[in-house]
């Protein structure tokens, strides 16, 4: 499983949305894998986001694939308006009222790959049944809702169940608190796509370097999994 690359999926609710083309070259150019886009509708988590309309724009300049991360109530009803924005995976929660296998069956029969992911607190087992539907599971490390919080490091025991246990070959993805000091963990623990927001573009009081924090979180993820061997 070790083998398989680790690929950064950059969370843009952390770019400066007033340059977004440029922030969203700069990670293509780092070789960043995915564009994570976190939609919220201020009823599954506190927060409002961004909607279909500004996925559609985001796909305009995106030269690499939207990895669309639905922390809202009603995945299955607005999944069609997220395909048609250009979501190329789209996640879909659990615990969300529309939180069943089948949006997993109606986000492929739309055309895109299926994800399923969970809150910290919300156990494995609540997700076996999709897991046969399913492209990719997400692992959150942090309460959904707002980017720039602490990793905790026991969701590293998902990624490992969902691997040794229940024996799932699709993408893992791990979600938030994800930089310098915890990638190389998740990227042991069996982790394919590591998202990071804050890590990679900063804070609104301290902007980053996000194509030189693209090239040093791959750089660190890559070789922790190289020193282990
Ligand atoms: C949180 C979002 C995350 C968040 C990650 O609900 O799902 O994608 O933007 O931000 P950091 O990497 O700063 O924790
Ligand atoms: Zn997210």
């Amino acid at each position: 499983m070790d083998d398989r690359p680790v690929v950064m999926s950059p969370s843009l609710l952390s770019a400066d949305f007033s340059r977004l083309a440029e922030e969203i070259r700069a990670v293509e150019e780092a070789g960043a894998g995915y564009l994570h886009v976190d939609v919220m509708d201020g009823h599954f988590v506190p927060n409002i986001t961004m909607g279909p309309f500004i996925v559609e724009a985001i796909k305009r300049v995106a030269t690499i694939p939207l990895d669309v991360h639905l922390m809202i109530d009603e995945p299955a009803r607005y999944a069609e308006a997220f395909v048609r924005a250009g979501a190329d995976v789209l996640t879909y929660h659990v615990e969300s009222r529309e939180g069943s296998p089948e949006t997993a069956e109606k986000i492929r029969a739309l055309g895109a790959r299926p994800g399923v992911t969970l809150r910290p607190a919300t156990p494995l087992s609540s997700i076996r049944d999709h897991l046969p539907l399913v492209d990719m599971v997400l692992v959150m490390s942090v309460d959904p809702g707002y980017s720039g919080q602490s990793f905790m490091p026991e969701q590293l025991d998902k990624v490992r169940a969902l691997r040794e246990e229940m024996g799932f070959m699709g993408l893992i993805e791990m979600d938030g608190g994800v930089g310098e000091s915890t990638i190389g963990a998740c990227a042991l623990a069996g982790t394919d796509i590591m998202v990071a927001g804050s890590a990679v573009f900063g804070t609104p009081d301290r902007r980053g370097d996000p194509g030189a924090a693209v090239r040093r979180l791959t750089e660190m993820a890559e070789a922790a999994r190289r020193n282990h061997r």
